[in-house]
């Protein structure tokens, strides 16, 4: 019997692996931040030195092959200054991916410009060159492509559809830290690359974001952007010297990085390609488990992807294969195999209770442009990818090879007791 209905589960009194991860080498690095007293960029330093955020969005952009990185509060906020650095703004189209976390499009929206909805590709959940021509304006000026839970866009695609057209790329890389198309780091191909640093991603640092790029000039009207106008002081701040300075040059707001936040991700930055390693070993045997249920596959990867970043591990199912049962049911049944949480993708933003800009009045107007812009447009790969996968959370792939066996046995489990599941339409 399935556990959901109260037979004994696949797995039982066994923890899977907790996130975030942390030690001593973690606590330490966050009390010598604490004890610095120096606990923003904005503050001056007591002991002279650059911020640790200064430091992480040098020590970031090394990792991703970036000339610059700019430390940032949130991924929301990177994709901000990132659309503002670009001088996007009001009359502006951007093209976002229906399938992603709400910030790419209420990014647009906060930058004054208008963000147009495309479909995805049904297996990846990612946008494709193909559905970037379907929306193209005199008006579009950029394009935020969002490399999704374990797979990317096809760089090599996207990039010649926005070369062609004069579009900027803005790649959101906030669930692909690291992952690397034919040996470059994602974050590098387009204009400028953005990431989210909270608390579920692999890189973790609670609430925080990043943006990386190669032009200098980008990289100082973000610093700007970030720090209300301010960019760093030509040399490294003495004792009591303080380390922005006005400069005046652009506009900007308070999107900083605490100094315990840069900390954090400062001592988690080492950890993660270790982390990459052991989910990518779990990823392939999950694979090679995956090959042996039919009706699953692992969400596709493009062959150029030389290293993949696992967020969200993605696995596909075949209309039929959990019978007449909706994901949720399916979902649900297998989080009580397991004692983790298997889910479905999130619903789409054409039909997401997280985007309602018609709610605030700084946005109703470019929404209903908006809403013009897309009549007749439809999302069925969108809907497809949210209705035929599963997901689960990168920590399920960092334990033992046995986390991964239960996987693969409680997936059989359901999709052999399928019938019992309620099917569409009956669910209270
Ligand atoms: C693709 C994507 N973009 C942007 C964000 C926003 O990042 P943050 O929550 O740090 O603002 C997220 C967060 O989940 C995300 O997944």
């Amino acid at each position: 019997m399935l556990a959901i209905h109260g037979g004994t589960p696949v797995r039982a009194g066994r923890a899977w692996p907790a996130w975030p991860q942390y030690d001593e080498r973690t606590e330490a690095e966050l009390l010598a931040a604490l004890r610095s007293q120096r606990w923003s960029v904005s503050w001056y330093s007591p002991r002279g030195g650059k911020s640790r955020e200064r430091l992480f969005g040098e020590a970031f952009a090394r990792y991703t092959g970036a000339a610059h990185g700019v430390s940032v509060d949130h991924g929301s906020g990177a994709l901000v200054i990132a659309l503002e650095a670009l001088g996007i703004g009001p009359g502006d189209e951007v093209i976002v991916p229906a399938m992603t976390w709400v910030a790419p499009a209420s990014a647009v929206l906060r930058v004054g410009a208008i963000p147009i909805l495309v479909d995805v590709d049904p297996e990846t959940g990612c946008l494709t060159a193909e559905h970037i021509r379907t929306a193209l304006s005199a008006r579009t000026k950029a394009v935020i492509a969002v490399h999704l839970a374990c797979t990317t866009v096809r760089l090599d695609e996207i990039r010649t559809v926005t070369g062609a057209s004069g579009l900027a790329l803005i790649e959101d890389c906030s669930q692909a830290h690291g992952s690397r198309w034919a040996g470059r780091t994602v974050g590098t191909f387009g204009e400028i690359g953005v990431f989210s640093l909270g608390a579920a991603k692999t890189l973790a640092g609670g609430e925080a974001g990043a943006a990386v790029t190669d032009s200098r000039e980008l990289y100082e009207r973000m610093l700007m952007l970030r720090a209300d106008s301010r960019g760093y002081t030509r040399h490294e701040p003495a004792a009591g010297e303080y380390e922005l300075v006005e400069t005046g040059a652009v506009m900007g707001a308070n999107y900083c990085m605490s100094e315990l936040t840069a900390a954090v991700l400062l001592d988690q930055l080492q950890r993660l390609d270790d982390q990459h390693a052991r989910r990518e070993t779990r990823a392939k045997e999950l694979e090679a488990g995956l090959a042996g249920i039919p009706g699953l596959a692992p969400v596709p990867v493009p062959a150029p992807v030389d290293r993949r970043a696992v967020y969200e591990y993605g696995i596909r199912f075949r209309p039929g294969t959990f019978g007449a049962a909706p994901i949720e049911q399916v979902a649900a049944a297998l989080t009580a195999e397991l004692g983790t949480r298997v889910y479905p993708p999130r619903d789409p933003l054409h039909r997401s209770a997280l985007l309602r800009p018609h709610t605030k009045p700084r946005f109703a107007q470019n929404w209903s442009r908006a809403a013009e812009r897309a009549t007749g447009r439809r999302y069925p790969g969108a809907d497809h990818y949210r209705a035929h996968t599963l997901l689960v959370h990168h920590s399920v792939l960092l334990g033992e090879r046995t986390d991964i066996e239960d996987l693969l046995t409680a997936l059989d489990k359901v999709r052999a007791h399928a019938a019992d599941l309620l099917a569409e339409g009956t669910l209270a």
